[in-house]
C-alpha cells in the first residue's frame, strides 16, 4: 500500500433519506459498507462484526460508538477500535460529499 487516499464514489446523497440513524448498506469488492447520517454528518464502516460476523448496520447507535445486535461488541464509528476487545477492530472510511454525490476514502 502506498498510503495515498483516493475517494471513490458510492451513490448519491439521496441514498440517505436526511433523517439522523438512516443507514444503507453496499458491498464494494465484497465488503459490506454501511453508510450512516450522524448528526455530524456521514460516517462509512464495514459492516461486517470481526466478533462472529454480525451486521453492525443492525446494531445500536450512540453518537460515535455502534453495538453488534448479536454480542455487544462496541466499536468507535471514527476510529474503528473496539471498545470492548481493544486487540480487534472494523474498517473505517473518510467521507466526503460533493454535489450531492457520497465518495468514501480509500487508501491504496
Ligand atoms: S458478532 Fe458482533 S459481537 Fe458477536
Amino acid at each position: 500500500m502506498s498510503g495515498e487516499v483516493r475517494y471513490e464514489r458510492v451513490g448519491s446523497l439521496d441514498l440517505l433519506d436526511g433523517k439522523e440513524g438512516c443507514v444503507v448498506v453496499l458491498r464494494r469488492d465484497g465488503t459490506r459498507v454501511a453508510l450512516l447520517r450522524t448528526g455530524d454528518g456521514i460516517v462509512a464502516f464495514e459492516a461486517l462484526c470481526p466478533h462472529a460476523q454480525g451486521p453492525l448496520e443492525r446494531g445500536e447507535i450512540d453518537g460515535a460508538v455502534v453495538t453488534c445486535v448479536l454480542h455487544g461488541w462496541r466499536f468507535d464509528l471514527a476510529r474503528g477500535g473496539c471498545e470492548t476487545h481493544g486487540y480487534q477492530g472494523i474498517r473505517t472510511y473518510a467521507v466526503e460529499v460533493r454535489e450531492q454525490s457520497i465518495y468514501i476514502g480509500i487508501e491504496g
